[in-house]
């Protein structure tokens, strides 16, 4: 570690310039798009190459912020990251020489805080900054520092940072959280990679992304296994190898497009999509009324007959997977709106993820929020045109949909913020037959 390198330097990432979107709705969505490789793997995935000095490549990489800002992290302290072609990115960690996540990388993106395990288990130490990330819920990161500090870590809280030690070696052990973390589970499946012996992470996070990269590490030459729906066991190696890996696809962005075919009663073709990722949320659309028919890697959506017959409302509740994905509980809201009947929607997974829907009512949704975990939607109800902000990725991909549906023009303001996780969305939206366009340039 470069230790005379200056400890305020400064992180800058190319600017992203604030968005805004125009939108006129009520056209139905027609025809098909692809789905892009999923954010939530990519980012860990890119992290997971750290392990090794070996280049690691990657296909299906979506072109979005959070990558263009992983990139720059990982660019910062040292690591190569090339990128070849549109959705490809090729990483190689031979000589990483400042061991430092700044804080200007961590507010951008919660997810930096991954580089914690796959840093400390491979260098022995990292200093790192308590990340900001998404406005949804106070969002802690105490279960990762508790899972290194289980692996034999020693972590300091000091000035917004944590400075972390694995004296020797991290050693395999018991990782037990006391609740389901997507990003816990993974950021202690990549420490374990690397720690001497075995570790067992109990209960382990199910979601599809964290399958992914379990599949890339054993591409990598360690031994990792989930031996139980909610348990991962490792076998701790010295060393792992690069790797080739392409990014599973995104179930989160295919079930914003479903949903975006049901509030204009659509009919479009989702291809490259994750049919068996999306049982929970495939349910609930069924439920509803929206046809849908999955093929080898296709969906078909059609919900045209909602010209006919409305939309059934119902109960919802978001869970870790297999349950029905949080990140799907905006789109699904919206959908709500649209539907027949009193909708209960229970998010338990963050508080604060329902604040958003103040701005759905802005634009007609007949929406109460009683408390911080449950909303009632009483629809079907005429969206309109508004001017309405967004603050985060989910609700502002879901405010797109809800003006898709909408009669006349809605702006959309900080739309910047869904590049940080959907690949060309606009342009995808358009190819659907929808009007849209930026007013000021973004990335
Ligand atoms: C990941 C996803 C995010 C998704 C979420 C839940 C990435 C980059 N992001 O986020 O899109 O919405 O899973 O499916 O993969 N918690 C703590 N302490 C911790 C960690 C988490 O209290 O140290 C709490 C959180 O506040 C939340 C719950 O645990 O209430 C679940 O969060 P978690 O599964 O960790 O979400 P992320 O991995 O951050």
């Amino acid at each position: 570690m470069a230790d005379a390198r200056p400890f305020h330097w400064e992180f800058k990432p190319e600017q992203v310039g604030r968005e805004i979107l125009r939108i006129e709705g009520g056209r139905r969505l027609e025809g098909s798009v692809s789905i892009s490789g999923a954010k939530n793997a990519a980012l860990k995935l890119m992290a997971a190459a750290t392990l090794t000095g070996e280049r690691c490549r990657f296909t299906n990489v979506p072109e979005i912020e959070d990558v263009r800002v992983l990139t720059e992290v990982l660019r910062d302290i040292g690591v190569t990251v090339d990128h070849p072609a549109p959705n490809v990115y090729e990483v190689a960690s031979g000589d990483v020489d400042w061991l430092f996540v700044p804080l200007e990388a961590a507010a951008k993106m919660r997810a930096s805080f991954i580089l914690l395990g796959p840093l400390l288990t491979r260098f022995g130490r990292v200093i790192i900054s308590n990340p900001g990330g998404d406005r949804i819920g106070r969002r802690p990161v105490n279960l990762h520092v508790d899972a290194m500090r289980a692996l034999g870590a020693e972590i300091e809280y000091r000035n917004g940072y944590y400075f972390a030690k694995a004296p020797g070696r991290l050693r395999g052990g018991h990782v037990n959280f006391p609740q389901i973390t997507v990003m816990g589970t993974e950021n202690a499946m990549l420490a374990a990679v690397l720690a001497d012996g075995h570790t067992v992470i109990e209960p382990a996070a199910q979601e599809p992304e964290v399958d992914d990269l379990i599949e890339f590490l054993q591409k990598m030459g360690a031994q990792v296994e989930r031996t139980a729906p909610n348990r991962i066991e490792i076998e701790g190696r010295r060393r792992v190898r690069g790797a080739e890996h392409s990014v599973v696809p995104d179930r989160i962005e295919a079930g914003t497009f479903i949903a975006a075919a049901g509030v204009t009663h659509g009919r479009i073709t989702l291809k490259g999509a994750p049919c068996n990722h999306l049982g929970a949320f495939l349910d609930v659309m069924s439920e509803m009324g929206v046809s849908l028919s999955c093929g080898a890697d296709t969906i078909e959506v059609d919900a045209t007959s909602a010209d006919i017959k409305p939309l059934r409302g119902l109960d919802i509740e978001t869970q870790p997977y297999p349950g029905l994905a949080t990140d799907l509980q905006p789109p699904t809201c919206v959908l709500l709106t649209q539907a027949a009947g009193i909708s209960h929607v229970h998010e338990s997974v963050f508080e604060d993820r329902l604040e958003w829907l103040g701005e759905l009512r802005r634009m007609g949704a007949k929406v109460e929020i009683p408390d911080h975990h449950h909303a009632i939607i009483d629809g079907p109800s005429k969206l309109h045109g508004a001017e309405v902000e967004i603050g985060d990725l989910r609700a502002g991909a879901s405010l797109i949909l809800a003006a898709l549906a909408a009669d006349g023009v809605t702006t959309i303001g900080g739309a910047h913020h869904v590049h940080r996780g959907y690949e060309k969305i606009d342009a995808k939206f358009l190819e659907l037959g929808a009007r849209i366009e930026r007013l000021a340039e973004g990335i």
